[in-house]
């Protein structure tokens, strides 16, 4: 479990790159952080594009940014996301797919939202039965 004062600066975080948001065809702004376990935190926003399927997820920016800059699976610690959904945002089936390749299967995932409802899970459980490296022989 993480602690209060964890959640609550990754919280801070994501919400300020929120609003960094590039996104004027859904006009739904995303912002994830990843909490790093030397303390450093990564954030991510979503960014679209004209040609709509290119949009790219603020979770997998914030993971591939993590990626770009060096760390590996057992460097992270949490990942959380937030946008202006009723209950706490979940992220989309390709963010899971990628967020249960790039996390330990027991790093925790907090969905939250504008209200501050909060939902922590760990990321077997955001994505059970994943297809993974494992499955490939490679
Ligand atoms: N989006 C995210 O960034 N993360 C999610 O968890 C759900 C969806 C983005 C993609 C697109 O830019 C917009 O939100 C609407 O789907």
């Amino acid at each position: 479990m993480l602690l209060k004062t964890e959640i609550d600066k990754l919280y801070e975080e994501a919400c300020k790159v929120r609003l960094k948001s590039y996104s004027p065809y859904s006009k739904f702004k995303v912002g994830a952080a990843v909490l790093l376990k030397d303390g450093n935190i990564i954030t991510g926003t979503n960014v679209e594009n004209a040609s709509y399927g290119l949009a790219s997820c603020a979770e997998r920016n914030a993971l591939f940014s993590t990626i770009s800059l060096g760390y590996k699976k057992q460097d992270i610690k949490a990942l959380l996301v937030v946008a202006d959904t009723d209950a706490p945002c979940s992220p989309c089936g390709a963010c899971r797919q990628v967020i249960s390749e790039l996390l330990d299967e027991n790093a925790d995932i907090i969905l939250t939202n504008l209200k501050n409802d909060i939902k922590e899970l760990k990321v077997k459980e955001l994505l059970p039965f994943s297809f993974s490296k494992e499955d490939l022989n490679v």
